[in-house]
């Protein structure tokens, strides 16, 4: 006769904890993101761009001469442990839409592995923290795993029937379908291709505080018309940065400032198999 209400007080609790979701502020938002962006000790803070000409979105003309990314430390970013884990990520992927992933099991390893390593980082830690206090996801790291799967790692199809896409192809690697480049929206990316001689830039649209550039560009020989990114960041604050506005302001302006510089993202979220994932997510 006592257990019942103890068990009947648990189960309220646990009940209203769910029913809290929702109630971020852009104040706690910004505390987080700023939060976030001091702890980032793997951002590469000595990355150098070279913006050269101005331009705009329907631009057929080259307007740089030269690559954006003019310095990158290659050697001591792409060594530490969640930058060579995303590294080993960037290749597991077929970028034209229509063309189905398979994911062989090395490949999921390699999930496993860079999951594992971002869970290592005072960024992922204070995100995970502010989401579960938020009542977005359970306290336990693999609550916050499973959460992460699903948005970034399962696949869905974008356009028709194929399993062509998943929220971290479309965001850190890019797609390509027949109009154009879709998504791309990372900058270790952006530069290994520019090393590669696969992408060429063509010019900035926006500039502004922190790090966030909007640019012109062709990957494989189709065009981006606009492409966004923060650069500099590690791997982990972009994921960081995305999961908590998708989780509290998924197909909505997530507004928030970073040391008082204004920034907005937008994810937007594509639901298949009764699931939720990332559709895309970019900054403005
Ligand atoms: C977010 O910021 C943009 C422009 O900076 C503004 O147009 C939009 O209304 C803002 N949204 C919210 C919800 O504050």
């Amino acid at each position: 006769m006592m257990m019942l209400p103890n068990l009947l007080s648990g189960f309220l609790v646990c009940f209203c904890a769910i029913g809290a979701q929702g109630a971020v502020t852009a104040g706690q938002l910004s505390d987080l993101m700023t939060s976030l962006w001091h702890s980032d000790v793997n951002a590469a803070t000595s990355v150098r761009v070279q913006l050269q000409g101005h331009t705009y979105t329907g631009s057929t003309s080259d307007r740089a001469t030269s690559p954006l990314f003019s310095y990158v430390n290659d050697q001591y970013y792409f060594s530490r442990p969640t930058y060579a884990a995303l590294l080993s990520l960037l290749d597991n992927y077929n970028h034209a839409v229509g063309s189905a992933e398979h994911t062989s099991a090395q490949e999921s390893q390699e999930v496993t592995s860079f999951l594992d390593e971002i869970s290592k980082t005072t960024v992922m830690q204070k995100a995970h923290d502010f989401l579960s206090q938020h009542g977005y996801v359970g306290p336990t790291w693999s609550d916050f795993e499973t959460t992460l799967r699903q948005i970034w790692f399962a696949t869905y199809p974008r356009h028709g029937g194929t399993y062509d896409s998943s929220g971290f192809e479309h965001v850190f690697i890019g797609e390509t379908d027949s109009k154009g480049v879709v998504g791309f929206h990372n900058w270790i990316q952006f530069h290994l291709q520019e090393q590669k001689g696969n992408l060429d830039y063509l010019g900035y649209i926006f500039s502004k505080a922190p790090n966030t550039l909007g640019v012109h560009f062709m990957w494989l020989h189709k065009t981006k018309a606009l492409g966004s990114f923060i650069y500099g960041t590690s791997p982990e604050f972009d994921i960081a940065m995305f999961t908590v506005c998708y989780l509290t302001h998924k197909n909505q302006h997530c507004n928030f400032s970073v040391d008082g510089h204004n920034m907005e993202v937008l994810t937007y979220e594509m639901t298949h198999g009764g699931g939720g994932h990332l559709g895309t997510g970019y900054v403005n």
